[in-house]
């Protein structure tokens, strides 16, 4: 048997609200189809302080919590599944190191020496592992076998 998805591992990926108001969209989703990714499912969102917190649940003891939820709060995200074979760490990689400014440096052509500005508005989202990626995918489209819907606790927007 053949199989499209034969091998292939999902990841959730995230233009966060910097990137999106600073029109880097079709620049970022240009280098994730260059690099091989399909894009399962796309949707246009933005988070509420309730969502957000729970998106970021494991920080919510570091100290750039409360900066972190403002920043992602503050506009529209671009939220997709891409898929590919070693989905996790190819984004990781394609987006480059947390801190934007480092990235410039050690990494000038990730995603996020193009369009971060620092270590917070570092513009671009990804899941560190299958297990957060499992997790994060089903916070933005829902477990199908539960039928449960998820962005009813988003503000949806397309
Ligand atoms: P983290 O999961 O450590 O980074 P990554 O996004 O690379 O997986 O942190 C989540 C987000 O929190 C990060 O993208 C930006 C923000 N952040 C800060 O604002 N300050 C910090 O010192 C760190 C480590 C992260
Ligand atoms: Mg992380």
């Amino acid at each position: 048997l053949t199989s499209g998805n034969a091998g292939k591992e999902r990841t959730l990926a995230m233009i966060k609200p910097d990137g999106v108001s600073g029109n880097h969209t079709e620049k970022i989703k240009e280098a994730i189809l260059e690099s091989g990714f399909g894009i399962a499912k796309e949707i246009v969102t933005s988070f509420n302080e309730d969502s957000a917190s729970r998106f970021y649940a494991e920080h919510s003891l570091k100290k750039f919590f409360v900066s972190l939820i403002k920043y992602i709060t503050r506009g529209q995200v671009l939220v997709m599944v891409l898929e590919k074979e070693n989905a996790v760490a190819d984004w990781r990689s394609l987006m480059g190191p947390t801190d934007a400014q480092e990235a410039k440096i050690s990494h000038p052509n990730s995603i996020r020496a193009m369009c971060g500005l620092n270590i917070e508005q570092n513009c671009v989202h990804g899941s560190d592992s299958l297990q957060s990626a499992r997790r994060e995918i089903a916070f933005f489209f829902g477990d199908m076998s539960s039928g449960s819907v998820n962005f009813s606790i988003l503000n949806y927007i397309s």
